[in-house]
């Protein structure tokens, strides 16, 4: 029988950017046991896609060469491994691949089912594909921090850097949810944006307050969720309260010196890594958000997969408002 091919969009080594991408015809790959094989209707970008391919997380991604990034699905089901007994052919789901395989930039991808949730008329592919890195982060940043989603948050206020990004524009959305005073930060031209993204104060990150931080209103943050990189820490720390915690999806090698120091210490104020751990559970609960309309996606630019390139040197500009999507 013939081999059942797709096209797919894939590197070969590390660095290159946009132009280390190449159009390929690739076997459509196999559900195994407790997986799911999609057709793709939708992936989007995050910076960890090109942040791989530059090296940044060698040895351990990408796991093999050649590596076809991407991670943020929606699609339909087409067949399903033998041990998958919660979807059929025919289903519409959003998924999270495994992000040592990756797969994203193909017509065709395998799931795990553990990481795929039905996804809702309501709710779109671009949608879909936009929430499971991006909005998921958002959502365990805000738990570290302190943040409770069953309506018993005392009053707190929180900070969200980097407010118009992916995961920004979903953190400001979900601390609203969760009843906080949000300020955030973002350019000039998308304060009026942010704030109808529910914000209560918002900063121009080029201006000298919002290089400070400081919040318009004087308050002083029980939470920072740190969406960008360059704020050391001697500019969070006057901002916070005396347990305040900052919650940073960007450590470095100096910021983790810091979260070492503050901890021998035993400093009441903290600075604390995050690293998103995928789970179903999150995923299902964020579906369902946008199913309900209380979480919205803003879409930076759709592109199709033939100028997956143009997605992909967009998202390294670093200047998207909201998510970067491929469409297939
Ligand atoms: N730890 C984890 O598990 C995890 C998970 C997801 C993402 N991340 C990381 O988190 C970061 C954000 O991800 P993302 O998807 O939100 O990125 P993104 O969508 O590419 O963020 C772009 C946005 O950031 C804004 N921005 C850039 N510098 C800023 C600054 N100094 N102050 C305020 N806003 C600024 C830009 O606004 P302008 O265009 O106006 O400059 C733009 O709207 C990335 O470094 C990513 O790798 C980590």
């Amino acid at each position: 029988m013939a081999e059942r091919v797709m096209q797919a969009v894939q590197y070969t080594g590390y660095g290159g950017g946009a132009a280390g991408l190449k159009h390929v015809k690739v076997p459509i790959p196999s559900p195994k046991k407790d997986e799911i094989l999609l057709k793709l209707e939708a992936t989007s970008i995050n910076p960890v896609d090109w942040k791989i391919q530059k090296g940044m997380l060698r040895p351990f991604l990408p796991s093999k060469f050649p590596f076809i990034p991407c991670a943020d699905v929606a699609g339909e089901v087409i067949e399903v491994g033998p041990a998958v007994s919660s979807f059929k052919a025919g289903d519409k789901v959003v998924a999270m691949l495994n992000f040592l395989n990756g797969g994203g930039l193909a017509e065709f991808a395998v799931a795990p089912v553990a990481l795929t949730v039905s996804r809702p008329s309501e709710v779109s592919a671009t949608e879909g594909a936009s929430l499971p890195t991006a909005a998921a982060t958002a959502l365990q940043a805000l738990k570290a921090g302190g943040t409770k989603f069953d309506g018993s948050n005392k009053p707190s206020n929180v900070l969200i850097t980097a407010a118009s990004g992916g995961v920004g524009h979903y953190a400001v959305q979900l601390a609203k949810l969760a009843n906080l005073h949000v300020t955030a930060t973002c350019g000039a031209r998308n304060i009026e944006l942010v704030k109808s993204l529910g914000a209560d104060e918002v900063l121009d990150y080029k201006t000298p307050d919002g290089t400070s931080l400081k919040s318009p209103s004087g308050r002083k943050y029980d939470s920072v969720i740190h969406c960008t990189t360059g704020i050391g820490w001697s500019t969070f720390e006057p901002n916070l309260t005396t347990n305040g915690k900052v919650i940073d999806i960007t450590p470095s090698f100096k910021s983790i010196v810091t979260t070492v120091l503050k901890k021998v210490t035993f400093s009441k104020k903290q600075l604390v890594p995050l690293l998103l751990v995928p789970k179903g559970e999150d995923l299902k609960f964020l579906v369902n958000l946008a199913k309900e309309g209380k979480l919205k996606t803003l879409v930076d630019s759709r592109y199709p997969l033939t100028k997956a390139e143009e997605a992909w040197t967009k998202s390294i500009d670093g200047h998207a408002t909201g998510k970067i999507i491929v469409e297939m």
